[in-house]
């Protein structure tokens, strides 16, 4: 059977994301239009590969080709997480999730408990550099582990499911902070907490993002 044609991505809409406490809406504004700017990259880097590869042009010996493809793994991570980053902030979150929840008592049996789950996560938040603080399932194991990923790509594990991604990026929160108030914005970070998502994330098998359109 004929797959079907494959789609471009269009940007998400993430609307609901205005009077976060202690990430301003013009913090979250700007960082959505960054985000815009991978969704345009992955689109524009596969018709630039695919022309390439229609040229006969795909070579490890052409340097345009081997630029091209090292920069796919940064855009498509710098618009993926971005997605699951936006998803899981919500308004008026709840501080922690449910005591008895199927969350909590996953966190509790791989980090002993919910707040020192929290204390890693915070910990590696508060870690120099840029990138992301990325909560992980593995499916084979149904183990969780906190996981550091520099820039987008680097240090992702394969296949494992992404319950919850914190952007650690300066231009996530300087507007609001300064560069040496990181551990503020994760503070923030914290109070801003969709649950009920990350919750989704774990129950469901495959791995949750708006999808592409
Ligand atoms: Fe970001």
């Amino acid at each position: 059977m004929a797959r079907p044609t494959v789609k471009t991505y269009k940007e998400q809409k993430f609307d609901h994301l205005r009077g976060l406490e202690g990430i301003s809406d013009k913090q979250v504004e700007e960082h959505l239009s960054l985000y815009a700017g991978y969704v345009k990259q992955v689109n524009t880097l596969n018709e630039e590969l695919a022309k390439l590869r229609a040229d006969g042009k795909a070579s490890g010996k052409n340097a345009e080709f081997a630029e091209l493809t090292r920069r796919l793994g940064f855009e498509y991570g710098g618009m993926i997480l971005h997605e699951y980053y936006f998803s899981n902030l919500r308004r008026a979150a709840e501080p922690k999730p449910a005591a008895s929840s199927p969350l909590a008592t996953a966190l509790g049996e791989s980090f002993g408990s919910v707040d020192q789950w929290r204390t890693d996560f915070q910990a590696i938040g508060e870690m120099r550099g840029i990138g992301w603080v990325i909560l992980f399932e593995d499916p084979v194991t149904d183990r969780l582990t906190n996981h550091w990923v520099t820039l987008h790509q680097e240090g992702i594990p394969a296949g494992f499911k992404p319950l919850l991604v914190m952007d650690v990026w300066e231009h996530a929160f300087m507007r609001d902070y300064k560069a040496t108030e990181k551990a503020k914005y994760v503070e923030a970070f914290f109070r801003n907490i969709d649950w009920a998502i990350v919750e989704r994330r774990l129950q469901e098998t495959q791995a949750i993002r708006p999808a592409a359109a």
